[in-house]
């Protein structure tokens, strides 16, 4: 069994001037699909924050971890950044599946800066903010996740 966290960065998430539901969504998706759930954290959008929490997540024995949001433009999207500051190993494959099945659906898709990659044990992925493409792109990695997480431990 998967165990997973998850990871949400949004200023006004954090701030509590807008509710997550990416959060909620990532939870459900790999709750259906037999996961289990360690923990899930709020963050604002700053890079050493994310950074650490990404490396407790790990350091608590997670699987995998998922984080939502800040893979964009804006000044403050942060979190690819912050997320090749703690891998060790890229897995390039992942962001370019979730780009091309993504761009079916919108060229706003090529808009995601998204990274995923190894730290130790863990598998961490980028996904975008909104629970719409969380769940896009979700769909595109669940049939493989076993396996990743199988031949990483
Ligand atoms: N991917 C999918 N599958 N569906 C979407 O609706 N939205 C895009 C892109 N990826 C989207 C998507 C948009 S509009 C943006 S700006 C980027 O993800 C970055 O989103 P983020 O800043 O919330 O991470």
């Amino acid at each position: 069994m998967i165990r997973f966290s998850i990871l949400v960065a949004s200023d006004q998430g954090s701030a509590g001037q807008r509710e997550d539901r990416s959060g909620p969504a990532i939870a459900a998706l790999l709750k259906e699909s037999g996961a289990e759930l360690l923990e899930s954290r709020l963050v604002p959008d700053e890079r050493p924050l994310i950074a650490a929490t990404l490396i407790q997540m790990c350091d608590r024995g997670a699987d995998l971890i998922l984080t939502s949001g800040g893979t964009g433009f804006s000044p403050r999207d942060v979190t690819p950044e912050a997320t090749l500051d703690v891998i060790e190993r890229q897995v390039p494959g992942i962001p370019e599946a979730m780009r091309a099945r993504s761009l079916a659906i919108t060229p706003r898709a090529m808009l995601s800066r998204a990274v995923a990659g190894i730290r130790g044990r863990t598998l961490i992925i980028n996904l975008p903010g909104s629970p719409k493409a969380v769940r896009e792109c979700l769909e595109v990695v669940l049939p493989v996740l076993d396996h990743a997480i199988a031949i990483l431990t």
